[in-house]
């Protein structure tokens, strides 16, 4: 995965996974993004790292704040954007992705963002494409999510600013969620001292032990003294069968309400990528509460992925 991503002379070919992703480009790319935010602050133009370039959004699955973030990210950067309406796109008559997304470099798309139901999609793609256009993971399955990840580490660096003291929760949908394997991996490759989670074992996946975390099976002893908690959603679109018992249940074991928080710090963060489902993960009170950054995630995603997409083009 390293060398399809990092290729030699070029800084980032594609970001496919966090997976195997140097912890130097990490963190030059939140370098980066905390200068994209202090701009928009001081400078009301855009920049034009991206002038010329043409980026394309492939999203196969549903999505508010990728979709639109890459969209504005790419803008500010003065790239031409392409929304594919995929839906009315020529994949309802049979066209495979590969020849989808080779037409459209035949029309000088540069960066593509792809979303798709099916894990390891983006990487197919970037391995088999006839170019050296870039491939950027929006989300594959249950697999990844990088640009997210990216993200929330950039959240909880600007707040917390270093991750060796920290122990941070990750609580709920560990089996399903594409989230929570791109934080697992981030937050290990930045020497996060302890990383949770938090779930009924049905929502663990079989290889947890493998990841290189502490699990917990109860929100009050797996939130005692953590400094962050991000919390999922429950990714009912990827179970097959009747994994928790009712929403209801499930809030009222692993929901994060004002109480439970009180088992972590006073100061701990609160977390969430969204969409939230409120009443199910979690309640309003907290999703809404002082100590959540929800919504700076959000206005973080732009600044990360203006950062990838400069590094991507920058570096011809
Ligand atoms: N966090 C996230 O991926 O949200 P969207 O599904 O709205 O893009």
């Amino acid at each position: 995965m390293k060398n399809l991503q990092q290729s030699e002379n070029k800084k980032l070919q594609h970001l496919l996974s966090i997976k195997g992703l140097d912890k130097k480009i990490i963190e030059q790319i939140f370098d980066d993004a905390d200068m994209f935010l202090e701009k928009e602050v001081t400078e009301l133009h855009n920049h034009a790292s991206l002038n010329g370039k043409t980026v394309c959004n492939l999203f196969f699955e549903n999505s508010t704040r990728t979709q639109t973030t890459f969209e504005i990210a790419a803008k500010r950067l003065s790239a031409n954007v392409i929304n594919l309406d995929i839906a009315t796109s020529s994949q309802s008559k049979g066209e495979s992705i590969l020849d989808l997304v080779n037409n459209l470099i035949a029309m000088s798309v540069d960066i593509f963002v792809i979303r798709h139901s099916e894990p390891g999609i983006p990487e197919l793609v970037a391995r088999n494409i006839k170019s050296n256009a870039h491939i950027i993971n929006a989300g594959d399955g249950d697999r990844e999510h990088p640009t997210q990840g990216l993200l929330d580490a950039f959240t909880i660096r600007k707040f917390k600013k270093s991750f060796s003291n920290l122990k941070v929760a990750i609580v709920g949908d560990i089996q399903h969620s594409r989230v929570a394997k791109s934080e697992i991996s981030i937050l290990s490759t930045l020497g996060t001292k302890e990383i949770r989670v938090i779930g009924p074992k049905t929502l663990m996946p079989d290889n947890i032990e493998d990841m290189n975390v502490n699990v917990f099976h109860t929100m009050e002893e797996g939130l005692n003294d953590v400094d962050v908690v991000m919390m999922l959603r429950i990714q009912k679109e990827r179970m097959s069968n009747n994994t928790i018992p009712s929403e209801s249940e499930y809030f009222k074991n692993f929901g994060l309400n004002q109480k439970r928080l009180k088992n972590a710090k006073d100061d701990a963060l609160v977390l969430h990528p969204g969409p939230i489902n409120r009443g199910v993960e979690i309640e309003s009170e907290v999703a809404d509460g002082k100590q959540s950054v929800i919504l700076e995630q959000v206005k973080h995603g732009i600044a990360i992925r203006m950062a990838v997409m400069t590094m991507m083009i920058d570096k011809k």
